[in-house]
């Protein structure tokens, strides 16, 4: 079976309801990201962070997957598919996707601050102060934060780098390193890229721009695929 490598961003899950984070409505044009999404943030103002966190967990039980996240689930049928996505929802996973790597983390996931080893599945959206590990330590959101390593990122290159086919949908790729894994991508193979915006893209070899929304160009790229 051919892998086909699967890079998506916050633009998958716009069609579902979820903000990005750097259009004209995303999350960083309503939020500043230092005061939320960084180790200082926690620092500083730790339940202001927890409400932000619990605000977008608490939207992902109202929100399911769009025909962008089922078409990838379609590709399993001819090819070996791995996902690598920014994005911390469930979507891919909810779809169907069975090989799902976050390389920012998982907004359904918290973690010890004592044990980074000690991550625990939420059922519900609520994360309080309070909320406390095994080892008695406050839980933290399991997300990778600005300024934070990313610790998938190795798995993540590996992966890319054995891909035959690379899709990447929905990512303004602009935050590293997630942005640099295109570059571990052998240059003779097929590049798609879907993207209504997708024009910021270049520089890639062997790159076919879909300039759609992924909810429309993704399952047309994947019927091309299978029909291929
Ligand atoms: N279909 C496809 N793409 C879309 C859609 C859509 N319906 N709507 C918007 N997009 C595209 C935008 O054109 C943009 O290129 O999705 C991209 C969203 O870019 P960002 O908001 O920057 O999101 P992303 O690239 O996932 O951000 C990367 O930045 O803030 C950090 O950790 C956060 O994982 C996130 C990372």
């Amino acid at each position: 079976m051919k892998k086909i490598v699967v890079l998506t961003g916050a633009g998958i899950s716009a069609e579902s309801g979820i903000s990005t984070f750097r259009d004209s409505n995303g999350l960083w044009k309503k939020y500043r990201f230092e005061e939320l999404a960084s180790p200082g943030a926690w620092a500083r103002n730790p339940e202001l962070v927890l409400e932000f966190y619990n605000m977008r967990r608490k939207q992902l039980f109202e929100v399911k997957p769009n025909a962008a996240h089922y078409a990838l689930v379609e590709l399993e049928s001819k090819y070996d598919v791995q996902i690598i996505t920014q994005n911390v929802d469930d979507l891919h996973e909810r779809a169907g996707s069975k090989n799902v790597l976050h390389l920012h983390g998982e907004l359904k996931k918290v973690r010890s601050t004592v044990d980074s080893g000690l991550v625990y599945e939420l059922d519900h959206w609520e994360l309080k102060l309070g909320d406390k590990c095994e080892k008695g330590s406050q839980l933290r959101p399991h997300i990778v934060w600005f300024g934070e390593a990313v610790p998938m990122i190795g798995s993540a290159a590996e992966i890319a780098s054995t891909a035959d086919i690379v899709i990447v949908i929905g990512t303004s790729m602009v935050v590293y390193p997630a942005a640099g894994l295109i570059g571990y991508a052998k240059s003779d193979i097929p590049k798609y890229y879907v993207d209504p915006k997708a024009s910021h893209f270049g520089g890639v070899s062997n790159l076919t721009v879909i300039e759609k929304k992924a909810g429309s160009g993704v399952p047309e790229l994947v019927r091309q695929l299978l029909e291929g």
